[in-house]
């Protein structure tokens, strides 16, 4: 089986577990580990395994990379690889600001360049999806997801770190895209914002609501779609999908929960980027897909700053 000739990026708090599964995967040779800091250990846990502090030092041995550096890193290290010609995975987000995602695109050529909007592989969604797509009428959109301060991520605000997952959810869920946003926000514990509530509109009348925050007092990930059909909560927390309908089941309930099967996000986004490169398909998450979550948190940014609604 031809394998992959991957390089890891960046052996941190999730660098480790990338590592883990490049290895674990039959469809990818790990070549090479960047990381400037900790590298005895690193060279212990892997060895055969080359283990540098810059990219630069093994770009001759690789095809591949995947990048898991802190996100002010994220846009040097894809331009330099994508000139390279080197096939990318980046976390994410795909770089910090709107500018730098449109100068990407004609560096891509026949290149993979996959984003880590790693909240797509829940199993919850092959069931849900369909089911959000086929409501008739305006739909309420919920995301929430916070968490008591963990100190992680502080180079960036909570939109760019965690509301961007969401906002990469309600493109996709919906399948349409907002025409305006008004958002409100708090720095708590850090120099930016920390808490984030933004209100998408879209011209079809739906709403999508969602709220991020990384110093709250529990740990909450749940999406909710309101329709005239009634009621669908997912709880990304604990794998859990209830239906609440506009009319009774066979035992007489109006509310069903069942468990879904709790994925290794990491694995399948790393499956799925050396599938595309192997078999020449698109990636699982695209470019386009990683700069349209940037546009609107550059849009939700505006909208905090300015303190008004902003077109989108
Ligand atoms: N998809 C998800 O759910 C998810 C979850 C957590 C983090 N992330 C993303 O992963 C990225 C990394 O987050 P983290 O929590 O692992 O950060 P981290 O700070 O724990 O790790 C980053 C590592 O990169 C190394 N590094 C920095 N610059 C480098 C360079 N130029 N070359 C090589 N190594 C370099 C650092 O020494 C560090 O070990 C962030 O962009 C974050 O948004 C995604």
């Amino acid at each position: 089986m031809r394998q992959v000739k991957v390089a890891i990026i960046g052996h941190g708090h999730l660098g480790k577990w990338h590592t883990q599964k490049a290895q674990a995967l039959e469809t990818c040779e790990l070549v090479a580990i960047v990381e400037p800091f900790n590298q005895e250990q690193v060279k212990e846990m892997y060895p055969g395994v080359k283990v540098v502090s810059k990219i630069d030092e093994v770009m001759d041995d690789i095809e591949a990379v995947v990048i898991v550096t802190p996100t002010s890193t994220h846009f040097e290290l894809v331009e330099q690889c994508l000139k390279e010609g080197k096939h990318v995975f980046c976390e994410k987000p795909l770089c910090s600001t709107f500018e730098q995602a449109q100068s990407l695109e004609p560096l891509i050529k026949n290149l993979k360049l996959q984003v880590g909007h790693s909240e797509r592989c829940h199993q919850a969604w092959d069931e849900v999806a369909p089911r959000i797509k086929d409501i008739k009428g305006p739909r309420t959109f919920k995301i929430n997801r916070f968490a008591p301060f963990k100190g992680r991520a502080t180079d960036v605000d909570v939109v760019q770190d965690l509301m961007i997952h969401d906002i990469d959810l309600m493109l996709f869920l919906l399948g349409s895209q907002p025409q305006a946003v008004r958002s409100i926000g708090h720095k708590i514990r850090t120099d930016k914002w920390d808490h984030v509530t933004s209100h998408f509109l879209f011209e079809n009348g739906d709403q999508a609501i969602i709220t991020s925050g990384r110093n709250h007092t529990k740990e909450v990930r749940e999406l909710e779609v309101m329709s005239a059909d009634g009621c669908i909560h997912v709880d990304l927390f604990t794998n859990k999908i209830s239906f609440g309908t506009n009319t009774q089941f066979d035992d007489e309930s109006y509310v069903k929960t069942h468990d879904y099967e709790k994925r290794d996000h990491l694995y399948i986004e790393q499956e799925q980027f050396y599938h595309s490169i192997l078999n020449d398909v698109p990636e699982m998450v695209t470019y386009d897909d990683g700069k349209k979550a940037v546009y609107y948190v550059s849009k939700v940014l505006q909208s905090l700053v300015s303190g008004s609604e902003i077109d989108v």
